[in-house]
C-alpha cells in the first residue's frame, strides 16, 4: 500500500517541544525530546489491513552518542531503536524498522530510554 507521513510535530508529545530552529526538517518542525528517560511521542496510525509494515523514522542527532528509544505498538514492546549521531542537528537521516499493525487504529509510541533523551524527530512514514 502507499505510505503515509506522520509528522512528529503532530504527534502526542510528552516531555518534548515542537521546534524549527534546525533546518532540513519536513512539515512545520520537529520534536526536541527533553533529555530525560521517558520523554515520548505517540502516533495514531490507521491501517487498512493487518500485517507487517516498514516504518521509516527521520531524525537528527548532533551528538556522537546514540539516543535509543523504546518502540511500542498498541502498548506492546517491539524493540529498542538506535538513533546514532548524524554529524549535526541539521543532518537528517532515516532509519527503518518493521512493525506489525492491526487493521484499524494503532498507537505507535517512541520513548527515550537514556538520560540523553531521544534524537530530534522529524517524522515517521509507513
Ligand atoms: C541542542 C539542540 C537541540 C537538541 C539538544 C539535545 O540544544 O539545539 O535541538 O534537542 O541539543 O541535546 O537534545
Ligand atoms: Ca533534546
Ligand atoms: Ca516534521
Amino acid at each position: 500500500p502507499p505510505s503515509t507521513e506522520y509528522q512528529a510535530e503532530n504527534a502526542t508529545i510528552s516531555q518534548g517541544m515542537v521546534e524549527s530552529n534546525h533546518a532540513g526538517f519536513t512539515g512545520t518542525g520537529f520534536v526536541n525530546f527533553d533529555n530525560v528517560v521517558g520523554s515520548s511521542a505517540e502516533f495514531a496510525v490507521d491501517a487498512a489491513a493487518a500485517g507487517e509494515r516498514q516504518m521509516t523514522l527521520r531524525f537528527a542527532n548532533g551528538t556522537t552518542t546514540d539516543r535509543p528509544m523504546d518502540l511500542t505498538v498498541n502498548g506492546a514492546a517491539v524493540r529498542s531503536v538506535s538513533f546514532p549521531g548524524t554529524g549535526a542537528w541539521t543532518a537528517w537521516v532515516e532509519t527503518t524498522v518493521t512493525v506489525s499493525l492491526t487493521a484499524g487504529p494503532n498507537t505507535i509510541r517512541l520513548t527515550s530510554s537514556t538520560a540523553n533523551g531521544g534524537p530530534n524527530l522529524d517524522r515517521i512514514t509507513l
